[in-house]
Parts: structure tokens; sequence; C-alpha cells
């Protein structure tokens, strides 16, 4: 019998630049405040890149520490895989940049999910260790999302950051990683989120420039509307693939775009706020890099150590999704509880999951009569 093989999380590095661009700064320029932001976002300030950052500089900067800390040089990686949606380039993809730069000797592809994207890359690259075609394989996402950003536009530019940050997989035998993975996609939500000129559909041109069409242009309201019924129904089912329940899991890592759909995912899912980690104050949403960057300052801070599990989901453009149940480390895997209570607790979740479905016309409509 071979043995099974998973994909351990031996790495992690995080390169943020050093510009600071607080709200107060953004409101001498557009008509926004530091309350409105706070209060709709969670967001108190982000990073935008410096001159000499790059998309492929910052990816690089995230991965050298990652590769160092799994005790590898950049000769030993089998794959690199760059998420991303703001490539130094629309040709070559970025990911052939960073192979070069690391001097790594291996294949390399860029991966473009939206948000969603390093969430993607990290359940394709488990599979490639699983299967036993690799064993070394870096997986990072890095973004400069500032370039898209329409700075006279309030309702997108408050919104987002620039970041990198990176993973390096090895193999094991122990049980480890991503145990279970979800990837969704809804695209006749395609519209909601769109960068609606300077592809190949418009190419670049005066008119494109003139309308703003290269920049980010986002229904925000329907993007929280998909976001938040996504997160708790996706994470609900990756963590039931894992054979866990939510009480199992140690510290929830979201897509940080908004405090506020994370507390929407916490309440469905029936779990403490705390357990969700928060970083978005500091970065905004940093795109692919937003998932990566909250694992590497949790397990900096030491919010996940050996042993614990973990679930992460991003979402954005696409619409997509992608959503990764994991563990830190060895350790058991298996559910805290024995089968008999593991299912008893299971069938008590799906009853008030139910229950909670059925409410939730009048949940949101209470909701919407209290902010009145
Ligand atoms: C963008 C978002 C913060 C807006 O919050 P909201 O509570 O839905 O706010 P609304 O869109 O209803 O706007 C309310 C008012 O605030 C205004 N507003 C929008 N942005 C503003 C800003 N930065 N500062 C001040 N006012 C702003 C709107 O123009 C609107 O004014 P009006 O009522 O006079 O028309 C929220 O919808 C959101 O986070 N959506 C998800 C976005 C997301 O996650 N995107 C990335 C996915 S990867």
């Amino acid at each position: 019998m071979t043995q099974e093989r998973y994909a351990r999380i031996a790495g992690w590095g995080k390169y943020v630049p050093e510009n600071v661009l607080t709200n107060d700064d953004l409101a001498k320029s557009v008509d926004t405040s530091d309350e409105w932001i706070t209060t709709r976002t969670g967001i108190k300030e982000r990073r935008i890149r410096g001159e000499n950052d790059t998309n492929s500089s910052m990816a690089v900067a995230a991965s050298e520490p990652a590769l160092e800390m799994a005790g590898l040089k950049a000769t030993d990686l089998d794959l690199i895989i760059v998420a991303t949606s703001s490539p130094d380039y629309l040709l070559p993809p970025v990911s052939s940049q960073v192979q070069d730069i690391l001097g790594a000797k291996c294949g390399a592809f860029q991966l473009g999910a939206g948000c969603s994207g390093w969430v993607y890359a990290l359940a394709v690259a488990t599979q490639f260790i699983k299967s036993g075609a690799y064993n070394n394989i870096l997986v990072v996402g890095s973004e400069i999302i500032s370039f898209a950003l329409d700075y006279t536009d309030r309702t997108t530019c408050v919104l987002f950051g620039d970041a990198a940050a990176a993973v390096v997989l090895t193999p094991s035998e122990e049980p480890t990683g991503v145990l279970s993975f979800e990837l969704g996609s809804d695209g006749s939500g395609a519209e909601a989120l769109i960068v609606p000129g300077a592809g190949s559909s418009k190419p670049l041109n005066q008119d494109v420039l003139d309308n703003r069409e290269n920049f980010i242009r986002m229904d925000g309201k329907a993007v929280f509307r998909f976001a938040a019924r996504t997160v708790a129904s996706s994470l609900k089912r990756t963590i039931d693939q894992a054979g866990l329940l939510p009480d199992d899991i140690d510290l929830f890592i979201p897509h940080q775009a908004n405090a506020r759909i994370v507390e929407a995912g916490a309440r469905f899912l029936r779990q403490p706020a705390e357990k969700f980690y928060l970083n978005i104050h500091k970065y905004g949403n940093t795109s692919t890099a937003s998932v990566p960057l909250a694992f590497v300052e949790a397990m900096e801070e030491g919010r996940l150590k050996e042993g614990d599990k973990v679930a992460m989901i991003a979402f954005g453009a696409g619409l997509s999704w992608a959503t990764v149940v994991a563990q830190v480390g060895v350790g058991d895997i298996s559910s805290a509880h024995s089968l008999f209570s593991y299912a008893v607790k299971r069938a008590r979740n799906r009853v008030v999951d139910g229950a909670q479905m059925a409410m939730l016309p009048l949940y949101t409509l209470f909701r919407r009569n209290k902010k009145k």
C-alpha cells in the first residue's frame, strides 16, 4: 500500500511596502472620512508600493524568508505559483520573473482568480504534492492593486492596498496542510467587480482612459451580499468535508475585505468573532495577498501553533471564492469528538443551520429596521 502524502506548510514570509496611506490622507483628496471608512469597513490604513516596489520584487521579498524557514534553496523548488491580478506586465507572467530572480530551475505559472487566487493556488499546489508529482512548491500572493484604483472614486480607492505573502509546501507522511478545499465560481456576477477596459475585449485607447475604464469598478452592495452569503456556507461545507465541526477550528482566516462581512460570517457559523483573525485595519484589502498575509501574521503572533486547525476563505472578482481547511504542523486530524458525539453535534448543527436559513428573511428585515 502506498503511503498517503500530505503537503506541509513548511515556511512562510511577507513583504509590505513602507508607504502608509491613512484614512485621513485619503480624506484630503476624496470626499470621505476616517469615521466612514472605519465604521463601514474596519480599515484604518493601507500600504502603497514604493518607487522601487514591483509585483515581482515584492513576491521575491516574501518568498525568500519562506524558503529559508523551510530550509530550502530556490534550486530545490519543483514549482512556483504566483497568484495575482496585477502582474508587472501583461506578458510575461510574473511567475517567470519570480523564478528567474530567485534563481529557481523549475516550472512557474501565474494564477488569476481575483482575490481568491492564493487560496486557489494553495489547493492546486497541494494536489501536485499529494499525487507525488512534485515535492517542494512555492505559493505566492503578490499584489500592487493600487495601480488599478481610481483615486477619484471614493467607493473603491479606500478599500485596497499593496502587499505580498508566500508559503512553501513540502511533502509529509504525517497528516498536515490542506485537509479539504472548495473552489467556487459564479461568472454571472462578473460585472460586480471588473476593470472594464484595457483588456482584449476593449483594448486601451483614449476612450478607455477618458471614461476611466482602466480602473476597478465595483457594485459594493452586490459584492457584499455575495460575500456574506458565501463565507459561512462555504466554510461549513469545507469544514464538514474535513470531517470536522466549526467548533474544532482553532482560527478562521477570512479574506480581509470588510470587517462587517467577517462579523456576518462569524454570526452565521455561530462562532465567536475572536476566532476570526483580522489585520484589515493595517492593510485594507490586499487582494491575493490578503489571506496569506493574515496567515503569516497569525503565525508570527502565535495565534496559530503546531497542530492547530485553520479555515481560510477568500472571495472576489469572478465572482469567485476558495476555501481550505488546513492543519498547521502535524497532530491528530480527527475531530476532537467520539464518532457518536461528532454525529450528534453534526446533526444538531444541520437542524440549527436549517432553522437559521428559514429565519433569514425575518432576520434581515429586523436588522434593516434596527439600522433605520
Ligand atoms: C463598499 C462598501 C464598504 C460600501 O458600504 P455600504 O455600507 O454598502 O455603503 P453604500 O454603498 O450603501 O453607500 C452608502 C453611502 O456612502 C457613500 N460612500 C461610499 N463610499 C464612501 C466613502 N469612501 N466615504 C464616504 N461615503 C462613501 C455612498 O456614496 C452612499 O452615499 P449615498 O447614500 O448618498 O448614495 C461595502 O458595500 C462593501 O464592503 N462591499 C464589499 C466590497 C468588497 O468586499 N470588495 C472586494 C471584494 S474582493
